[in-house]
């Protein structure tokens, strides 16, 4: 299994970029102004008027993975596109009208982030009529990209199932390691279940794949309770309170659909004293956020599955600045497109 180290990459770039800072010429926006010929009233903005200009709408800023991939995809945009950025608030009438004022303000391309996966047609059927193509991410459309009635639509994210495939194998190889995480000797994994969003495809997947896959290994298995924690830890945390009220130590898995709601859990857990002693509850998770592998080091979370935020974000820009260029939208990338025209970027699992 891969281990983290983006950490060494970061401080590689930062290095870099130290490195770059003392050999460039020095530039400014004043110098800049005196010596060309562009209109006084903003002379820095001049370059950048050139780029596409793409509007991008994230479902809610207020979800740990998808503040990454926001900064991914802002990133991913310097020196390559102008965005005008949007936050959902969760609610997919105000994310209309959001499409509808980028269309007005002369977007080239769309970068949507659905609130309701099941809002892709209506989402499409703006960029249709506007002339203008769409990436999808992050939330599929649940019958795939190529069945919202527009050919100019597309869709960057994962491939759902998998990360419950590697959440399931992590489950399984630390059970089987660990006899004594079978508390009460019965040779069943009595576990709970925090699920995302209902009817996202990850949380869907996720819900289903991590249990056939515990299951597929022959580990026997009992679900003492199962719920949606919307990916957030705050309801994470109250749903664990709940069940720990309800089961205790009965519980002897803590399956989550995202990190989000598994650092939820760890507070519930550790309120009620586990982590001290020997009162220890195995906890897993998705998406690697950086809380979650401090979690992992220390022992609180038993692992995750790691959700590349980076390469979504980048994804997602490169087909939308191919797309409003009027270009073949995976041209000079590295990236896939299936049947549903959706690119797909890896999984990866992560432990201690
Ligand atoms: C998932 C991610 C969740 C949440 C969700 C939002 O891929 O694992 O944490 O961010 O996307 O759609
Ligand atoms: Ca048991």
């Amino acid at each position: 299994m891969r281990k983290l180290f983006s950490f060494l990459l970061i401080g590689a770039m930062a290095m870099g970029m130290t490195a770059c800072a003392s050999n460039a010429p020095v530039k400014s926006n004043e110098a800049a102004a005196t010596t060309a010929e562009a209109p006084a009233e903003a002379p820095a903005e001049a370059p950048a008027e050139e780029l596409p200009l793409i509007g991008v709408t994230i479902y809610k800023y207020d979800d740990n993975f998808m503040s990454f991939v926001r900064q991914n995809i802002e990133k991913a945009a310097e020196g390559k596109a102008q965005l005008i950025m949007n936050d959902s608030q969760n609610d997919q009438a105000k994310q209309n009208d959001q499409v509808d004022a980028m269309i007005a303000k002369g977007v080239k391309a769309l970068a949507i982030n659905l609130v309701d996966p099941g809002a892709a047609p209506a989402i499409a059927e703006k960029a249709k009529a506007a002339g203008i193509p769409v990436i999808f991410f992050n939330k599929e459309y649940p019958e795939g990209t190529d069945k919202v009635g527009y050919d100019q639509a597309w869709y960057v994210g994962t491939t759902s199932a998998e990360s419950g495939v590697i959440q399931g194998e992590l489950i399984t190889n630390a059970w089987k390691a660990n006899a004594n995480w079978d508390k009460n000797g019965d040779g069943k994994m009595q576990y709970v279940m925090l699920m995302g969003e209902p009817g996202h495809p990850d949380a869907e997947a996720r819900t289903k794949y991590s249990v056939d896959t515990v299951v597929a290994a022959g580990i026997q298995v009992e679900e003492l309770a199962k719920q949606t924690g919307m990916w957030d830890a705050a309801k994470g945390k109250e749903l664990m309170e709940t069940w720990l009220a309800a089961h205790g130590d009965k519980i002897e898995m803590v399956i989550c659909n995202n990190d989000g709601m598994a650092l939820g859990a760890v507070e519930a857990l550790k309120a009620a004293g586990y982590f001290a002693g020997d009162k220890f509850m195995p906890v897993v998770g998705v998406d690697a956020i950086p809380e979650a592998l401090d979690l992992i080091k220390s022992k609180f979370m038993a692992g995750t599955v790691l959700n590349d935020a980076e390469n979504q974000g980048k994804a997602t820009l490169e087909l939308a600045v191919n797309a409003a260029l009027g270009k073949d939208v995976i041209q000079g990338t590295n990236w896939v497109l299936d049947e549903t025209r959706a690119v797909r970027v890896p999984y990866v699992a992560v432990t201690e």
